[in-house]
């Protein structure tokens, strides 16, 4: 089985998001943040980015319990300027500090025409296209990027030295046309990709990583002990390195190599840092006219003629955003080894009932209905 064919069961976004929210707020964080860390999660399973949803929580909780991750963070600016912000996390919740982060670069660039904040002292952030999303929704065009857990080789090199250093850009696009959100890992895939198809028992594509001893494999644990490969080879690795300097070196925060993981690390924090930019196009060209250029582009790409194998030409982020309408009325697709793993958290938590309620079938649409949205899914990739 791949980690494409797996049986997976719907349940509803709302419910889940309710019941991350217990659960992070059981963990310890405020009720705001465990909706923002529980939204995020939810966001990302309805985007079909499952690598950062919910199946995430298990080792969130870990972290804060275990004290590695600041459950009430004091956030601290060391540096601003009307276009800049550097910010201390104050080793909290990675989502949290990157939403104000954002929250903060979009602020400036409203007023001065551009916003840029780094970020250090924080943890893992999840979906960069949050955040990106966050300030295309304000008509902003936006950039975004954080360090990761060195666990990629650069081009050439057999061992890890970069993390999967993801990036992410938005354009805000007019109307009722969705907002153009790129967002990627450096690496050929990501992560936490792999992560999930262990979890989930499958096997990974050649191409995805090497196992220790630099040799290709289908083996999820061989690949996490050895190291993902850059996407485009030294394209991919010349990317990653720009993203480990605007998140990491111009803030501060631990870089690549020497970064502590975020799994089966139970001593330290993890130091990551993140970069969020903002930039108001109407600095550079009046509105309107900047708005038609993009409705232009996007009208044109999506009347392109069709590749053999191709159904048609997407925009950035259109598949996800078909598959979150899908999935919010059909239900999130969660493996048997996520809900598992959700319910002996919430367990832990003393939050089982509310696991009972959603992941037990109250919430939850029926699983034939979950396999059409999955089938549907996959069409446009
Ligand atoms: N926080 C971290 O440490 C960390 C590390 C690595 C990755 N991530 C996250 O992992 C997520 C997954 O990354 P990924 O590299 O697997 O992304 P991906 O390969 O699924 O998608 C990459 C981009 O390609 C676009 N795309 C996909 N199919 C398309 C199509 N048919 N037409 C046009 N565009 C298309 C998507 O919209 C997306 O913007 C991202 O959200 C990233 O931020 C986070």
């Amino acid at each position: 089985m791949t980690a494409d064919d797996a049986p997976l069961t719907g349940v509803d976004a709302d419910g889940l998001r309710e019941l991350a929210t217990e659960i992070f707020i059981a963990a310890g964080l405020s009720g705001r943040d465990a909706g923002a860390v529980a939204g995020h999660l939810v966001e990302a399973d309805l985007r079909g980015v499952d690598s950062h949803g919910v199946s995430r929580t298990a080792v969130y909780v870990h972290r804060l319990r275990r004290g590695l991750v600041e459950a009430r963070p004091r956030f601290r600016v060391l540096t601003e300027t009307p276009v800049s912000a550097l910010l201390d996390a104050g080793n909290g919740p990675g989502i949290v500090a990157a939403e104000h982060a954002m929250r903060t670069a979009a602020d400036k660039a409203a007023e001065t025409g551009v916003g840029m904040v780094s970020v250090r002292n924080s943890n893992h952030c999840g979906m960069l296209a949050h955040y990106t999303g966050m300030a295309a929704s304000r008509g902003l065009l936006s950039l975004a990027t954080t360090s990761a857990p060195a666990s990629m080789a650069p081009w050439g090199a057999k061992d890890p030295y970069f993390g999967t250093n993801p990036v992410s850009y938005a354009v805000p696009a007019p109307g009722d046309r969705p907002d153009i959100v790129f967002d990627m890992a450096t690496s050929h895939v990501a992560k936490g990709k792999i992560i999930l198809a262990r979890k989930n028992g499958q096997s990974i594509p050649v191409g995805w990583a090497l196992d220790a001893r630099g040799r290709p494999t289908t083996d999820p644990d061989a690949a996490l002990e050895g190291t993902v490969l850059p996407l485009g080879g030294a394209k991919g690795s010349g990317l990653a390195l720009l993203v480990e300097v605007l998140s990491a070196l111009l803030s501060g925060a631990n870089h690549g190599p020497h970064i502590p993981p975020l799994y089966d690390n139970d001593e330290h924090p993890q130091g990551l840092g993140h970069f969020f930019l903002a930039m108001n196009p109407a600095v550079l060209v009046p509105e309107e006219e900047f708005a038609a250029r993009v409705d232009r582009m996007a009208e044109e790409l999506a009347a392109l003629p069709a590749a053999e194998g191709y159904e048609r030409v997407c925009l950035p982020g259109e598949p996800e955003a078909e598959r979150a309408a899908h999935r919010r009325a059909h239900g999130v697709p969660l493996s048997a080894e996520v809900r598992a793993e959700l319910r002996a958290v919430a367990g832990e938590l003393g939050v089982d009932a509310a696991a009972a309620a959603v992941l037990d079938g109250a919430a939850g649409t029926p699983p034939a209905a979950a396999g059409a949205a999955d089938s549907a899914e996959r069409a446009p990739r």
